[in-house]
């Protein structure tokens, strides 16, 4: 857990109450958080996903791993210390995203169990949706858009996840995605069906 450094600070609610948020947007808000190795789709899927719900009219927002990288989190790198500081600091801005009435689409790896659980717990009941983009290491490893896979293999990346570092599967998330059998559309209509089905689409 991260240590509390500031004293003398109060926590201040709003006037205007997320019920009231929800209630002007006509929907829910949550957190959809899409976790798998890189390569796996999970960019791909949250902004296709993304343009979808804004086609409806609702109210989104795409937070992603190399964007958010080079701002917020520019001072962190791939040790596990980092990795778990990165996740937390996301899972902070998803639940102000979500406060404020959207629904937040986050994209990043988040190898470590613990890591996106904690994220579950600082948020409501029903906010936190969990995607696991599941597709296998060699599809990914075929796939490397960006070569990264590549230079891990020559020992060119150190502690590259699935390759000499870890990816913990969701034991329970709320939705599997087979990436490596379905393309990106499908995919991304069974994360709207699952918004749909479970009442999230309306106030
Ligand atoms: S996380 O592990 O902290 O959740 P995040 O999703 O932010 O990772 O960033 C992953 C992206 O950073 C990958 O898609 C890849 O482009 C790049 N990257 C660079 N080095 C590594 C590494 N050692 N392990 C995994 N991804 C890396």
């Amino acid at each position: 857990m991260t240590e509390q450094k500031a004293t003398n600070v109060t926590w201040h609610d709003h006037t205007v109450s997320k019920e009231d948020r929800l209630k002007l947007n006509g929907h829910k808000s949550a957190v959809l958080w899409f976790t798998g190795l890189s390569a796996c789709g999970k960019s791909t899927v949250a902004n296709t996903v993304d343009h979808i719900l804004h086609e409806k009219g609702i109210h989104t927002f795409v937070l992603d791993g190399d964007n958010v990288r080079m701002g917020l989190n520019k001072n962190l790198g791939f040790s596990a210390e980092d990795r778990t500081e990165n996740i937390r600091r996301i899972g902070e801005v998803a639940k102000l995203f979500c406060d404020a009435g959207l629904f937040v689409l986050t994209a990043f790896i988040s190898p470590y169990r613990v890591d996106r659980d904690r994220v579950r717990e600082i948020l409501g009941e029903g906010e936190f949706i969990e995607v696991f983009v599941n597709a296998s290491l060699e599809t990914c490893e075929a796939r490397d858009p960006k070569g990264l896979y590549k230079k891990a293999r020559a020992g060119e990346i150190k502690g590259f996840t699935g390759i000499d570092d870890p990816y913990e599967e969701p034991e329970n998330p709320e939705l599997t995605l087979d990436a490596d059998n379905k393309g990106i559309d499908e995919l991304a209509e069974e994360v709207v069906a699952y918004l749909d089905s479970n009442g999230y689409l309306s106030a």
